[in-house]
């Protein structure tokens, strides 16, 4: 009977692990973040969220990244799965860096963490190292590496940004033995390596034909991982349509627009989604007061919450503007806080902030504060827990980005009836459509120009439209109802698995 039993649970463990319908993938991501485990910024949701999707389509979906120190391995159930893998580093000297490879799961997506003292355990943060390069290329081959024991055996490795970028390369090159496909999403094209490649000098041009260097080479911090995933991968993701093709423009492009021209059929802009089930102003329990699109006046208990949160006067009449995100000139900040000192001026308006980032920006943002203290409120500092109470408490939402690949932001906002200002650029683009008060179309309001003037406008549009009920219910109402959860982006991905795979046949 226990004997029965066991093979029983033996079994369930097999089904569950490995998909038994045919074309479903063994699918291996790989990324520098995933949350919940370590979060930088919107990638880490996307790759956690993506492969939950995936899950789901029946495909045996699992994530790599390194093994951070701030990863609590009790709280996840860490365990470690091998001990002593040797990846080969290119050089003579030291032929190869030794890592254990861990394993966890959440949500029931199984992750593997790649652990090594010197390169991430003793690190505090997970970006913004002079030795970058040698990290990203040590996670790259310890994803290569963990694939050679048979741990796990994926048909396609599914690499993120730079940090993976360099993975399509080794699989053409020391690693071809290994019929393995590749997609390669970009999630930033302005971060190639950590020098600007851009201006580098002509002797420094990386053409990306040369073998990938030794890990201690510094030819590596050179070598352009961006640029390599793109030339090396079966087929190729940028996270928004209207991103994929910016990015073929000299604007946009960071130096790789002739390139990704030239490879454009292998280009694609799949659209990021987020978790609908964990983001849901009906049962979030870290805002004050749930509700539903159906419920919308009790969303006033999370504005009041909102502003005593932050020490504002505890006001509906109010049109209350928030900014969530990192501070940084990619987010134009800067453009966002010339605009308010105008706004501020003009209009009483109430503005609260939640991101941290550059000093100087955090800087501006107190000054602005202590100038307007009945008006604005700001928290400078990375937070897990207020930015759900601005999406539940702020009116409008801003989003002035200089480029956005797709944000997620938006889309977290609109799913709890915060209404975006936003840039029509990337994927505000395809997620933000300006409202019409004749046809009562539309989820947010629309600026193209990057200066304070058309910003301004916008805040002031809002601010009249707000004054009127019926109509500001209606523009939250739309914002709601849009859907913007993975399902359809993970069917996506799953064709485009199956593109890649293709490819990968026909180029071998
Ligand atoms: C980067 C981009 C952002 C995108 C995210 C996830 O952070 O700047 O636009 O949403 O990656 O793909």
């Amino acid at each position: 009977m226990a004997n029965t039993k066991k093979i029983i649970e033996v079994l369930g463990n097999l089904i569950s692990d490995q998909p038994t319908a045919a074309k479903k993938y063994k699918v291996l991501v790989v990324a520098a973040e995933a949350s919940p485990y370590a979060e930088a910024g919107g990638v880490s949701m996307v790759i956690t969220h993506l492969s939950k999707e995936l899950r789901k389509l029946g495909h045996d979906v699992r994530i790599l990244i390194p093994k951070y120190g701030s990863i609590d391995e009790k709280k996840y159930d860490i365990q470690l799965v091998y001990e002593g893998l040797q990846v080969p580093t290119g050089d003579e000297n030291t032929p190869h860096l030794i890592c254990n490879v861990k394993q966890g799961k959440v949500d029931g997506i199984p992750a593997y963490f790649l652990e090594n003292q010197e390169y991430y355990e003793l690190r505090a943060n997970i970006y913004g190292y002079s030795d970058d390069p040698t990290r990203w290329a040590l996670l790259s081959k310890g994803a290569l590496e963990l694939v050679k024991t048979g741990i796990f055996t994926p048909d396609i490795i599914h690499c993120n940004d730079w940090q993976a970028g360099i993975i399509p390369n080794y699989l053409k090159t020391e690693y071809r033995d290994l019929e393995i496909a590749t997609v390669y999403t970009i999630h930033n094209l302005a971060i190639q390596g950590i020098q600007e490649m851009i201006n580098v000098s002509e002797m420094d041009f990386d053409d990306g034909k040369s073998l990938p260097a030794s890990f201690f080479d510094p030819r590596l911090a050179k070598q352009n991982f961006m640029k390599r995933g793109i030339i090396y991968a079966d087929a190729l993701n940028a996270v928004s349509k209207t991103y994929s093709k910016e990015i073929l423009l000299p604007e946009h492009g960071c130096g790789l627009d002739k390139l990704l021209s030239e490879l454009r059929s292998k280009l694609h802009g799949i659209i990021n989604g987020i978790d609908y089930e964990q983001l849901n102003p009906a049962t979030d329990v870290l805002i004050e007061k749930n509700y539903d699109i159906t419920t919308l006046d009790l969303r006033a208990k999370n504005k009041s919450a909102l502003q005593k949160e932050f020490d504002l006067p505890v006001r509906d009449d109010v049109l209350l503007l928030g900014y969530v995100g990192r501070l940084d000139w990619q987010k134009g900040v800067d453009l966002m806080l010339d605009t308010l000192r105008h706004v501020l001026k003009d209009f009483d308006i109430q503005f609260v902030q939640v991101g941290g980032g550059e000093g100087g920006l955090a800087d501006s943002l107190r000054r602005l504060e202590y100038d307007f203290p009945k008006n604005v409120a700001v928290h400078p500092h990375l937070n897990f827990t207020l930015p759900r109470m601005l999406f539940a408490g702020c009116d409008v939402l801003l989003f002035p980005s200089r480029f956005e690949p797709c944000g997620i932001v938006q889309l977290e906002a609109m799913r709890y009836g915060a209404i975006p200002i936003a840039r029509r650029v990337g994927g505000l683009t395809d997620t933000v459509f300006d409202f019409n008060v004749d046809t009562k179309e539309g989820n947010g309001f629309i600026f193209k120009d990057m200066d304070v003037f058309s910003l301004f406008g916008q805040i002031v549009r809002a601010n009249e439209l707000f004054r009127n009920k019926a109509l500001w219910r209606r523009i939250q109402k739309n914002a709601m109802r849009a859907d913007f959860s993975w399902g359809y982006s993970a069917k996506e991905y799953e064709k485009l698995y199956t593109k890649a795979l293709a490819w990968h046949r026909k180029g071998s």
